[in-house]
């Protein structure tokens, strides 16, 4: 065959293959807003997605799902433990997000993130058409770009990394620093959520590789490789058409009945401790014994879905988030009224659009996030104009949605129980007034528009000039 003309590598295939409770393996969906967001683009257009299944020493065929085309790329269990639970989630993550937890720095970690990302170069490398767009996705991959374009200098290289960049003292303290940024200097652009992140890379490679740069460019001898922001957002048709469905309706209804009648105050996360999930329990808790709500006035049902559950740090906090959960009930909880409902699970489409419509207040307080698709998933559903977004300054969505949402610091336990109350307490005018600046910006600026500002700006860098 010729090859496929566009292609998406990222860590993770859009489907997850998970054992069954009888053991036999199937597929879901994979948790995240990576593959909520490259999902819908990869199916209206026809890619090929290279990634791996979720699985350990898995050998998978190619395969077709859903309008995609899927190459699953094989990982040992000590590459999942080295590369996955190690150097991506207890390394890179945690120092990405401003090392809200500690990051590990361990050399064996380091070697297999090398040997997987030639892996991952090795794959697409087999499958990509001569002079195809390549599309690089996220942190577990930031060598991918360097190594792919040794192997095929004729591919065009795109990469876009979904979470922050950190500030360059942060990135600092990585130990291979130098070469992480060389990987990334592989593509012809290089995408991140917000500006400010695109100039930390900029200014880093300037301080650590010496490399000339010009604005947002980084000029190298043969080539100049761009650094731009482009927000990732929702697939707004997809929500709309989800919460036209009169199931969902009658589903957010039952909702809200079985909630008790009081404000329902919602949050969804993965169970992760960038979300700032113990920080929003502890002051929603305070608010009941301060009398700022009384039992019955108000709940909160978090969905906290798990993730990552053999990395030291995810474990630690969810013990933390149980006890907080179990303290809270046991002290304002009634009989079959709990104030918090706390579910450790994975919800669908169809279910989390019935939660959105059933939320009078939407609580996303990251202590750092990317961007957060789940605080612009509620603000696409609620066509009604009802409902309240409280978000904190330092979700990525914060500057898009910062004039209709109401924003607070997480840090700031007094801030956030006034900001919960503030929310609770808006009227219908207001809410309205809120909602509508905050849809007008996600419905204008949807997945959609994301991918086509990429790619169009990805096909826009100069040609290469041939050695
Ligand atoms: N999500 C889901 N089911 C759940 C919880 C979350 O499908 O039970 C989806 C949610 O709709 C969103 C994504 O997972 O699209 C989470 O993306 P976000 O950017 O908010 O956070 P991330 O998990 O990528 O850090
Ligand atoms: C975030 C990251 C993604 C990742 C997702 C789920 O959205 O940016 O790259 O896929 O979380 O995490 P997991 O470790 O389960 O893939």
């Amino acid at each position: 065959s010729r090859g496929s003309e566009f292609v998406v590598v990222a860590n993770r295939l859009p489907v997850d293959r998970v054992a069954g409770e009888d053991g036999v393996p199937s597929w879901r969906r994979s948790p995240g807003g990576l593959v909520s967001a490259i999902a819908p683009v990869m199916r209206r257009r026809e890619g090929t997605w290279v990634g791996w299944s979720g699985a350990a020493d898995e050998e998978l065929e190619p395969f077709d799902e859903d309008g995609m085309h899927l190459v699953p790329v094989r990982q040992s269990a000590e590459d999942v433990q080295l590369y996955y639970e190690g150097f991506s989630n207890a390394t890179l993550w945690p120092l990405y997000h401003d090392v809200i937890a500690p990051p590990v720095y361990d050399r064996a970690m380091w070697d297999a993130y090398v040997r997987v990302n030639q892996r991952f170069a090795d794959a697409v490398a087999k499958v990509a058409g001569k002079g195809a767009i390549v599309w690089v996705q996220d942190y577990q991959l930031q060598l991918v770009p360097q190594m792919l374009r040794e192997l095929r200098p004729d591919l065009r290289i795109g990469f876009f990394l979904h979470i922050p960049f950190p500030p360059t003292e942060l990135f600092m303290q990585l130990p291979w620093r130098r070469r992480i940024l060389e990987g990334l200097l592989g593509a012809d652009l290089v995408g991140f959520q917000l500006p400010g992140a695109a100039a930390n890379f900029v200014r880093l490679c300037r301080q650590l590789l010496d490399a000339k740069t010009v604005k947002q460019d980084v000029v190298l001898d043969d080539r100049t490789v761009r650094a731009r922001a482009f927000p990732i957002s929702v697939d707004v048709d997809e929500l709309r058409e989800l919460i036209a469905r009169p199931e969902v309706r009658r589903r957010a209804e039952e909702i809200r009945e079985d909630l008790g009648g009081g404000t329902v105050l919602l949050g969804v996360d993965r169970l992760d401790y960038t979300k700032g999930i113990t920080q929003r329990l502890q002051a929603f808790g305070e608010l009941f014994s301060d009398g700022g709500l009384k039992p019955g006035e108000a709940v909160f049902a978090q969905i906290a879905t798990p993730s990552r559950e053999r990395v030291e740090q995810y474990q630690i906090l969810r013990d933390q988030i149980e006890q907080q959960v179990g303290r809270i009930n046991g002290e304002y909880g009634e009989l079959g009224a709990p104030v918090i409902h706390y579910l450790h699970t994975s919800y669908d489409r169809e279910e989390l659009a019935a939660l959105y419509l059933a939320a009078d207040v939407m609580v996303v307080t990251p202590l750092r996030d990317g961007m957060n698709l789940v605080a612009k998933e509620y603000v696409a559903c609620r066509e009604d104009l009802h409902g309240a977004l409280v978000l904190s300054e330092f979700a990525g969505a914060a500057p898009e949605l910062r004039r209709g949402a109401f924003m607070v610091n997480p840090y700031d336990i007094d801030g956030l129980k006034e900001t919960m109350l503030g929310a609770i307490h808006a009227d219908r005018a207001d809410q309205a007034r809120r909602m509508r600046v905050m849809r007008k910006r996600v419905i204008e600026h949807d997945v959609d528009r994301w991918a086509q500002e990429f790619l169009s700006a990805l096909e826009h860098t100069p040609e290469h000039v041939p050695a």
